[in-house]
């Protein structure tokens, strides 16, 4: 019902809350503790200074035992000296030794508003008051007032108790508002606790509230925009594996269909042959097709980790030639190469010499007989363009980025003649990418087509970076 963080969360809150609680009833109640002991004080003063000024007005023996009479029916008690240590008169009986402390300052002088002799209510029996008696001029003795601490311990402890009932309150209170506080916290954070762990299941995440405008708002579009892009990258593997598979039977059907055929009884020598032509033809397609799914394998696990060195291009251009050059003469195309000596980039050699090997060898398979195709290479501002430029039929206007897709060929059946299974262009722009360069296809306008790769200086970075 709760969760870990939801209890974590309310125990903490709830240990603040009871402390400050706790210190500011406790602070509160010292407070007004002392100032109910301070209003009793004042009060027995007052009434003692009242007994005096009567006292003052007429000092004679029935006044005096008026005073007495009066005290000796409340709860406090009077007691008159002579200010020499002699009692004119008392209301009650007084302990000894207490009676003995008051007497002692008898002979003292007191300002005329009096004052407490005694205030200590918490630790001793009884407080005590002092108003000095002066009559015509002379100091005639004084008027002591005793009450007991118990009385102010009384109200005191009322008031305690009163406090105590509030204090409970409270912390029922506290109690009751903790869990609606951390749910009202943490709910959002468990929502997405939720919402992630769908994610992780393989779900659509649901529930999130990215309408938030803090950070738990940031957090939910955070969430909701991992969740697409976990979508996509699913979506894009399940079409990548159905092209697999689709690329892998085609072959596979042919060498199981023309092996069968080859190992019919009855199957004459000629057809034979011819069968084992085509099967080891579509074993090569297959085997070409593994090396290239290996490739972007790669690329994908460890984004073509280049390792790039300044490279004369012309040199490069020279060994790639002696590779495609053989074929370029049998097809009769004429192979040209338009590259300054001293033309230099900062490649991975091995890397790139594949992706020109990709260009020349789609440029020989669409352009025909006596026609040319050129490699082409220049210094721009930031860096080098290098082109492939044959005279074939062209990519269609609508596929000329398509073609860098994997598996995509404009016309598949003729791609599938000529042995074609459409990841060469795909293996191309990652590792062209790979060396934070573009690659892009064009038609000419006379027919035939023009692959740039543009290079800019300094963003070989040697990471494959991230394609949308
Ligand atoms: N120079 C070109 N002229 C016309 N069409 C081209 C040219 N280069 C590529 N294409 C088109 O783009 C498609 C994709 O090319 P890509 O190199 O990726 O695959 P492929 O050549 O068919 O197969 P692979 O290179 O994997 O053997 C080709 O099938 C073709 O239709
Ligand atoms: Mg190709």
């Amino acid at each position: 019902m709760f969760s870990k963080l939801s209890i974590r969360l309310g125990l903490l809150l709830f240990s603040i809350l009871l402390l400050i609680e706790l210190l500011l009833y406790a602070g509160l109640y010292v407070s007004l503790a002392d100032e109910r002991a301070d209003e009793v004080i004042g009060q027995l003063l007052a009434r003692g200074n009242t007994h005096r000024d009567v006292l003052e007005d007429h000092f004679d023996e029935v006044t005096l035992n008026h005073v007495i009479m009066m005290e000796s029916a409340s709860d406090f008690t009077v007691v008159v000296t002579d200010g020499r240590g002699g009692i004119l008169g008392r209301s009650a009986d007084v302990e000894p030794v207490l009676l003995e402390e008051v007497l002692h300052s008898d002979n003292e002088t007191v300002p005329n508003a009096g004052r407490v002799l005694e205030s200590g209510w918490r630790e001793r029996e009884f407080i005590v008051t002092d108003s000095p008696l002066t009559v015509e001029g002379r100091h005639r003795g004084h008027v002591y007032m005793l009450a007991p601490s118990a009385m102010i311990r009384e109200t005191v402890g009322e008031l305690g108790r009163r406090f105590l009932m509030v204090g409970a309150f409270s912390v029922l209170l506290t109690i009751l508002v903790i869990p609606f506080l951390t749910r009202f916290i943490t709910r959002p954070l468990l929502r997405m606790k939720r919402v992630t762990e769908q994610l992780a299941s393989g779900g659509r995440p649901s529930g999130l509230d990215t309408a938030r405008s803090d950070e738990l708002g940031d957090l939910a579009r955070s969430i909701g925009q991992l969740s697409n892009d976990l979508e996509r990258m699913r979506n894009e593997r399940n079409e990548f594996l159905a092209s697999v598979a689709h690329e892998l039977r085609t072959p596979i059907t042919y060498i199981k269909g023309y092996a069968d055929l080859a190992s019919k009884t009855g199957t004459d020598e000629q057809s034979r042959k011819k069968y084992n032509e085509i099967i080891q033809d579509e074993a090569g397609r297959l085997n070409r097709l593994v090396g290239q799914l290996l490739d972007l394998a790669r690329s994908e696990r460890q984004g073509f980790a280049v390792s790039l060195s300044s490279v004369s291009l012309s040199s490069l251009a020279e060994s790639v030639f002696s590779l495609v050059g053989p074929a370029f003469q049998e097809k009769e195309v004429q192979l040209s190469c338009r590259i300054p000596d001293d033309l230099t980039a900062e490649l991975d050699a091995g890397r790139f010499q594949q992706v020109l090997l990709n260009l020349l060898d789609n440029a020989l398979k669409h352009t025909p007989s006596g026609k040319e195709v050129t490699l082409e290479a220049v210094r721009t501002k930031k860096g080098v363009r290098i082109t492939v430029t044959d005279e074939g039929e062209g990519i269609p206007v609508g596929e000329q980025s398509a073609v860098f897709e994997r598996f995509y060929r404009v016309d598949k059946s003729r791609s599938r003649k000529s042995g074609g299974t459409g990841l060469g262009l795909a293996i191309v722009r990652d590792i062209v990418e790979a060396h934070g360069g573009t690659v892009s296809a064009e038609t000419r306008p006379g027919g035939g087509t023009v692959m740039t790769i543009t290079l800019e200086r300094g963003n070989g970075d040697g990471a494959n970076p991230a394609r949308g």
